[in-house]
């Protein structure tokens, strides 16, 4: 990487420095997980809807001049989109930008993560919502738990670390296997985290009773042992903790029981270019239409400087009534 540049992200209204550009680039996906989406699909983005890659890294050098450091890339499922490894290569290579990660449900790791290794991909978070191939076929309508794993290990391999694996416990579906994931810290070097089920746009499965919150997971994984905490890694919406003799570590990420809003540090682009400045709020800022009408790097900057600062307090996820985003999950990233 070239020469950085001095700021590390602006400060929205509530002094919550912004330094992580979250990126869904595709809302298509191989899989289609009960939680996420409903058994019908949802409806697609056409494909000139989508920013090209040439706008994405547009957008990532004007935020990297504002101070972001890290970049996410998802989706939908971010590997299904064509060279990927072409977006990361030119990503690493944005002065100021330290670090690339990508969240995916694993099925199409095995044959890509060689070529996104030597772009520069360095960590991945992978969702893995049961260790029984055949609960794991039911919960994602037809995934295979076998080239998940395989792909996961492969990226072991090569090196990727840390690879985290990301868990929804769903009372009656699969929170029977939380000491299994938890157990799975002392055995291999992967993290898990546990994620609390959240009433995400287009997720008729979601009800309040199917939750299974961050204290009722800590209770069963405590059954395995006591669990320490780690205090170095304060980063993102998780909490850690470890297992005694543990390689991996667990992290609880809890946006129902204790949310994190007052630590986010985060923007997200999504897949048809609108900057979104919270995950759980329908404010978008519309930047595809300012580059594609011709906009210069300086109004879009000032549109980023917008996003940050129309950054709500906090989401309103716990407020009754509920109020649903008209947005699928899988449209915005996560
Ligand atoms: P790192 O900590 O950088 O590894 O990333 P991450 O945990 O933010 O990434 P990942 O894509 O694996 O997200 C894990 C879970 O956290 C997903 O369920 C996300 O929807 C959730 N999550 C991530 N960011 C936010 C956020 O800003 N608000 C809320 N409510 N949930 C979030
Ligand atoms: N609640 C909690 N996590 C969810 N994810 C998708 N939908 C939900 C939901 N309703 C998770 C996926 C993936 C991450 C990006 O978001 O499991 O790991
Ligand atoms: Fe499952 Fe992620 Fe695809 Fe949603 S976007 S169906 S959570 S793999």
């Amino acid at each position: 990487m070239e020469e950085t540049t001095e700021i590390r992200g602006v400060a929205d209204r509530y002094d919550r420095i912004i330094d992580y550009l979250r990126i869904s680039i595709t809302d298509r996906c191989n899989l289609r997980c009960v939680y996420c989406m409903p058994s019908k699909g949802v409806p697609l983005l056409r494909h000139t809807a989508l920013l090209t890659y040439e706008e994405i890294l547009r957008t990532v050098r004007i935020a990297a001049c504002l101070g972001v450091r890290k970049i996410r890339i998802t989706g939908g499922e971010p590997l299904i989109r064509k060279n990927l490894s072409w977006l990361i290569a030119s990503i690493h290579r944005v002065p100021g930008i330290e670090d690339i990660s990508l969240t995916t449900n694993g099925l199409l790791l095995l044959d890509t993560i060689g070529a996104l290794s030597s772009a520069g991909l360095t960590r991945i978070n992978v969702s893995v919502d049961s260790l029984i191939p055949e609960r794991y076929a039911e919960i994602t309508r037809g995934g295979s738990l076998d080239k998940v794993l395989a792909g996961i290990r492969r990226a072991a391999e090569l090196g990727i670390r840390p690879i985290k694996i990301n868990m929804v416990p769903i009372r009656g579906v699969n929170d029977d296997e939380i000491m299994a994931f938890a157990r799975l810290t002392r055995d291999t070097q992967y993290d898990v985290r546990f994620i609390e089920f959240m009433p995400t746009g287009a997720n008729d499965f979601w009800s309040p009773d199917r939750v299974v919150t961050t204290d009722q997971i800590m209770q069963r994984v405590q059954e395995l042992g006591a669990l320490s905490p780690i205090r170095h890694r304060k980063d993102g919406p998780a909490r850690y903790y470890s297992l005694a003799g543990a390689q991996g570590v667990i992290g609880f990420i809890s946006p129902i029981s204790h949310h994190f809003c007052g630590s986010c540090n985060r923007l997200r682009l999504t897949s048809d270019g609108k900057l979104r400045p919270c995950l759980f709020s329908e404010t978008e800022i519309d930047l595809k239409s300012a580059m594609r009408r011709g906009a210069p790097d300086s109004e879009l900057e000032r549109l980023l400087r917008l996003a940050i600062e129309v950054k709500p307090q906090a989401h309103t996820l716990t407020s009754t009534p509920l109020v649903r985003d008209r947005r699928p999950m899988s449209a915005i990233g996560g």
